[in-house]
């Protein structure tokens, strides 16, 4: 049984392997059309999502499963008091495979143990997002073609920021990646990933506070939004909220093929003139979301297709 809990749960050889089907989906979806005919996948959301849940529904969808699942612990029964292990046990018996989204840090793993069918972390509180950062790597890879000898600034809040945590460990196993963390010093990258996995695999980082001074030297540049809702205090929020705002003026810093990746959803962090900008690459991201997760669903279900 195969669950994805941290993008490290799959070798880089893996990694290569599931971006290969998902830029084979991408090309040719009609081989991939009906191949999860009489398969089920259910999403169990405790947290709000739009991309996340509707990109896994469309996934399935698109490789002709079906779909079931609730999208607000209030309307599961976990508003009674349910245990995840308990909830999976059950949906068990219902789908072939469960993507979840939970508040907690740990719940989709505690998930995972209990169950007999494969489960994806679909974001667990400020810990981890691999299927975001699957997202993004397969947006690097195909639009730059690479995923190693690349400068890349991680922009925004990178304390309570899951899809930096996820993206920083994946992209650590590449050579040649230099990180520059962007970020006020309240919402610097918890001293884990600084100490357990950037200089533990001696990767190359730098921590700054202005944007400006760090795009020029850009391949490419992540911007997250201020994670409201892991914040004690409104205050904090809201004096740290507006801290970044990348717009045309700034992009005129960076070099002409600096990419913009931003998981999304946007809050006021990139101004919406920055769309057209042909670095603008966070619509084409979400995109790349959904075949992403279909090769994904297709290798937890281990379904061959020739
Ligand atoms: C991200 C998340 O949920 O962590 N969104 C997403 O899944 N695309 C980023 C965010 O909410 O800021």
């Amino acid at each position: 049984m195969k669950h994805l809990m941290s993008p490290l749960d799959m070798s880089v050889e893996e990694l290569d392997k599931l971006l290969d089907l998902a830029n084979d989906i991408e090309k040719h979806p009609e081989k991939y059309a009906h191949v999860c005919e009489g398969k089920r996948l259910a999403t169990l959301f405790y947290e709000p999502s739009t991309r996340t849940r509707l990109s896994f529904e469309a996934a399935m969808m698109n490789l002709g499963g079906k779909v079931m699942g609730f999208s607000e612990a209030s309307s599961s029964s976990a508003a009674k008091g349910e245990s995840v292990a308990d909830t999976i046990r059950v949906i068990s018996c219902y789908a072939d495979i469960a993507a979840m989204r939970h508040p907690k840090e740990g719940a989709p793993l505690v998930a995972s143990m209990a169950s007999s069918i494969p489960v994806i972390n679909a974001g667990d509180g400020g810990h981890q997002h691999p299927t975001q950062t699957l997202t993004d790597l397969l947006t690097i890879r195909s639009l730059k073609g690479r995923l190693d000898n690349l400068t890349i600034g991680l922009c925004g809040d990178l304390k309570f920021g899951r899809t930096v945590h996820s993206l920083i460990e994946a992209l650590v196993r590449y050579t040649g990646i230099k990180f520059v963390l962007i970020s006020p010093e309240e919402l610097r990258v918890p001293s884990y990933i600084r100490e357990d996995v950037l200089e533990k695999n001696h990767v190359e980082y730098e921590e700054v506070e202005r944007l400006e001074d760090a795009l020029p030297e850009l391949d490419l540049l992540y911007m997250t939004r201020v994670q409201k809702e892991r914040f004690f205090n409104e205050e904090d929020y809201v004096r740290m909220k507006d801290f970044y705002i990348l717009d045309a003026a700034k992009m005129q810093l960076a070099g002409p093929d600096m990419l913009v990746l931003h998981p999304l959803p946007r809050v006021n962090e990139i101004a919406v003139e920055v769309d057209k900008d042909p670095r603008a690459a966070y619509f084409k991201q979400a995109q790349y979301g959904v075949y992403v997760r279909m090769a994904l669903i297709l290798t937890l279900l281990e379904v061959e297709v020739c």
